[in-house]
């Protein structure tokens, strides 16, 4: 099928290219001249393991191409999928200011009839905005249908996420779209769910807001094993072999962030108030997330006494492993505030450095993770990538000046870390 995508986000950007893997003729629009002639010449704009093979692979064979011009992509391709950010305004509110230009623009150049997808993160009944407004814009009298088809990939997973998804929501108010919308996700091993527009936008603010209760819930509980001298990570394996819980998303850290989860809590928050509902949950998940990292600067604070010109080596700056994106990035937030604390800080991140530096100015960058803890009168882990295991535990030791660890995310065994030297601090254990 002939597929266009407006916006080349991590959302545009991945779909396209996997739509393109699967055997879909995929045009990708982005109003980023820059970022168009990035992605025409093969590069890409974020690190995502396993995207640039899949680009390359597929511009190449011819499947895959990008443009600026909407008009371009709408009138090569049968179904439209808008992906463009929607990002937070200071209400907590989402601006759909991006979504409705983009609306307005495919309105007029619609000539024949398309099935207009939204795959952005959209407040419940927007897809009943985007049909008026086309409707309103368009310059001839041409059918079309919107459909509503939220996405659920994962940063760091994403290529992953979008080919084995656990599910496809699509959501329409006739069943005219549906063929098609089956057609192009007839080669995902996952079940399809059919429903209307605004069950299937509720979904995707229903989903993120519980995942994003989990992280809370675990990190509450990690709060009271510390206190009771339990191990979360236990509590958590015992909790998880109960098929009703599940094991995903109970690893304690130091709160959830990205562009998605707080942001999308926010908004479910709004959302529901706007419709009469105070969600006194979801702003407990918001305190809860807040206090987590809390309770890891007091515990710094406590074992340092004094935190001003300390030396503090920080590994990890990402939101999460296997990603360079460091926006609302729990790690960046704890040097902001050591920073602020008047702590000397000695940076790296695997793959995070070149972004975090528009961010974090009065650091030391550091090029090597053993490098990190020399000189330092403690380290701290704030992502979970895979490598920080495999860190010099000996060299770290031997350079430091005093060897103490706290550790956000429990990358290590307390037992082994004390037998090694260190004064280890991890959550919840
Ligand atoms: C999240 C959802 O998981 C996706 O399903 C959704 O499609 C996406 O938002 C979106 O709306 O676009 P993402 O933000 O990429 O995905 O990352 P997550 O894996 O959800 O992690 C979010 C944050 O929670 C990270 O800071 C991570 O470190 C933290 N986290 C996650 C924990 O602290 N503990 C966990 O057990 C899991």
């Amino acid at each position: 099928m002939r597929l266009c995508i407006i916006g080349t986000g991590y959302v545009g950007l991945v779909a396209g290219a996997c739509f393109a893997e699967v055997g879909h003729n995929v045009i990708c629009v982005d109003n980023d001249e820059a970022k168009v002639k990035l992605l025409k010449s093969g590069g890409i704009p974020i690190y995502e393991p396993g995207l640039e093979e899949l680009v390359k692979r597929n511009t190449s064979n011819g499947r895959l191409s990008f443009t600026s011009s909407i008009p371009e992509g709408v009138a090569k391709s049968d179904v439209v999928f808008i992906a463009v950010p929607t990002p937070p305004l200071p209400d907590g509110s989402v601006d759909l200011s991006f979504i409705e230009k983009v609306a307005r623009e495919i309105a007029g150049c619609l000539t024949s009839y398309k099935i207009i997808v939204d795959k952005s993160t959209v407040p419940v009944k927007t897809g009943e905005k985007v049909a008026e407004t086309i409707k309103r814009y368009c310059k001839t009298k041409v059918e079309f249908d919107v459909v509503s088809n939220p996405e659920f990939m994962r940063e760091g997973s994403a290529v992953s996420d979008f080919l084995h998804p656990d599910r496809i929501v699509i959501g329409v108010s006739t069943p005219r779209p549906v063929k098609r919308m089956k057609e192009i996700y007839a080669q995902f091993n996952a079940p399809i769910l059919v429903t209307n527009i605004n069950s299937a936008e509720l979904i995707k603010h229903a989903s993120n807001s519980f995942l994003a209760l989990k992280i809370s819930y675990i990190n509450a509980i990690s709060a009271i094993c510390e206190a009771a001298g339990a191990n979360v990570q236990e509590v958590a394996k015992g909790m998880g072999l109960d098929k009703r819980i599940g094991p995903d998303f109970l690893q304690p850290s130091l709160g959830f962030g990205g562009s998605c989860l707080p942001k999308d809590v926010m908004a479910f928050i709004k959302i529901a108030e706007d419709l009469g509902y105070d969600f006194t949950l979801l702003k407990e998940v918001q305190r809860i997330n807040a206090a987590q990292m809390d309770r890891f600067i007091k515990k710094i604070n406590e074992t340092l006494w004094v935190i001003k010109d300390k030396k503090i080596g920080v590994l990890g700056l990402t939101f999460k492993k296997n990603t360079d994106d460091v926006r609302m990035s729990p790690a960046i937030e704890l040097c902001q505030r050591l920073l602020k604390a008047g702590a000397k800080l000695r940076v790296f991140d695997p793959k995070g450095m070149e972004k975090a530096k528009a961010i974090l100015k009065d650091v030391e960058y550091v090029d090597d993770m053993n490098k990190v803890p020399e000189g330092c009168d403690a380290l701290v882990i704030a992502t979970e990538w895979d490598e920080f295991k495999q860190l010099d535990l000996e060299h770290a030791r031997k350079t430091m000046l005093c060897p103490i660890i706290f550790d956000g995310r429990n990358l290590f065994d307390p037992a082994e870390m004390e037998e090694k030297g260190f004064i280890y601090k991890s959550i919840g254990r």
